[in-house]
């Protein structure tokens, strides 16, 4: 079964406009003539999409640009109406987006999202044909505890729930270790390919063996150019959604880089 991976750069709140039109210029000159096999997907704050669609899908954009998606790194659970700060799922349409990251551990702890928040969020996200990059991962304490596999389980369970087969097929699962974001501490090849099996094998228990075969699953947590190879030779893994080294348009393109080689 092959998939193609996925590699996005999760921008947290860093970059505004005109730091985002320096990243892109940068990153499009040294992608230059290249091609990858893999999905290349940037997710800026909010403030950013008109910049960043402006600067990827407008006409006098270049080849190489209209290769590059646009993720959310968030959006409501709700239409429109009286909420404010929120974002809707048809506003994220303007401005091109295609992928919206849910679920990422800091909205989870910082700003108190659940299982059944995300859920509302994918439910959301598919009916305006966004593709979600549904998050999930355990805490130090949780992984020490031995309770891994209950903490990915539940999460997976109650996160895609009532999500059918076909919206399935347009979802992506980003594993992201918390004791991993941002620390410089990376899951090792063996822990990230061991859960990674593990969340596939839960997909399977849920919808079959097909999907569960046919469904990427990023890996998150201080993905760096000089690991980038050695996960990504994992077969459970398909991509990475990275934070930290996606602000560099050249340790970004390096991890792209040495992750795809190994396909
Ligand atoms: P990091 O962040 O690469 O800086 O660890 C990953 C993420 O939070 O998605």
């Amino acid at each position: 079964m092959s998939r193609k991976p996925i590699f996005a750069a999760n921008w947290k709140m860093h970059k505004g406009p005109s730091e985002t039109e320096d990243f892109v210029k940068s990153f499009l000159s040294k992608t230059q003539g290249k091609t990858f096999h893999a999905e290349i997907v940037i997710a800026p704050p909010f403030a950013s999409l008109a910049r960043l669609a402006e600067l990827l899908h407008t006409a006098s954009a270049g080849q190489n640009a209209h290769a590059i998606q646009i993720a959310a790194q968030n959006c409501s659970e709700y239409d429109a109406g009286a909420y404010t700060g929120e974002v809707s799922v048809l506003m994220l349409r303007e401005f091109y987006v295609h992928y919206v990251i849910l679920g990422h551990s800091e909205r989870r702890s910082i700003f108190g999202e659940t299982d059944k928040t995300i859920n509302a969020k994918i439910h959301k996200a598919r009916e305006a044909n966004l593709k979600p990059i549904f998050c999930i991962g355990e805490t130090l304490a949780e992984r020490e505890g031995g309770n891994l596999e209950t903490v990915l389980r539940t999460q997976i369970t109650e996160g895609l729930r009532d999500v059918s087969e076909k919206d399935l097929a347009e979802t992506v699962i980003a594993y992201e270790p918390v004791w991993a974001i941002g620390t410089g501490v990376t899951a090792t090849a063996e822990q990230a390919q061991d859960a990674h099996a593990f969340v596939r094998s839960v997909i399977a228990e849920l919808y079959g063996a097909e999907p569960a075969a046919k469904i990427r699953i990023q890996y998150g947590g201080s993905v760096k150019p000089g690991n980038a190879a050695e996960l990504m030779a994992c077969p459970d893994i398909d991509g990475a959604l990275i934070g930290g080294a996606a602000l560099e348009p050249q340790s970004f393109l390096e991890i792209i880089a040495n992750g795809s080689a190994t396909e």
